[in-house]
């Protein structure tokens, strides 16, 4: 009984270690996109408020970094050409830190967006 009690409390601080994991990074990390992007603040990059916006949900935009998060399929650029010169500073976060995560990065943005910080 006591046996079983211990692997029960175990096998909970295992899952709840995961849970909290997963709440904090949400499976990705985003705090990296925080030296470029703010929520509503311009600052190298758009800000993710404009970025939530122009893509509508998360899908479509985790379906444009699926795609190979291509230039002439980023919608900032398409409304604004001024970003379309800074494209290069993007396409290699994309390659480093998104590709790979399209899903969990483009749920990570507008939750960031929903909370009011990245
Ligand atoms: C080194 C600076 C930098 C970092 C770090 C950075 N970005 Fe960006 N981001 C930019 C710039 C500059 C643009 C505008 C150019 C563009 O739209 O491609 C941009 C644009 C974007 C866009 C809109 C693309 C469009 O035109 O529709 C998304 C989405 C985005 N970033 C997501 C992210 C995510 C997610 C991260 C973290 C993994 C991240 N960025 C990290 C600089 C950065």
């Amino acid at each position: 009984m006591k046996k079983t009690l211990m692997i029960a409390a175990a096998a909970a601080f295992v899952m709840g270690g995961f849970a909290a994991t997963e709440a904090v990074a949400g499976g990705f990390n985003v705090k990296k996109c925080k030296a470029c992007h703010a929520v509503d603040k311009k600052k190298v990059g758009p800000t993710w408020k404009d970025v939530a916006e122009a893509y509508g949900d998360e899908a479509t935009l985790a379906k444009v970094f699926a795609d190979g998060f291509k230039v002439e399929d980023r919608k900032l650029i398409a409304a604004n050409d001024k970003w379309k010169s800074k494209a290069g500073m993007m396409t290699s976060q994309y390659k480093k830190n998104i590709k790979g995560h399209e899903e969990a990065a483009a749920k990570a943005l507008f939750e960031a967006v929903a909370r009011g910080k990245i």
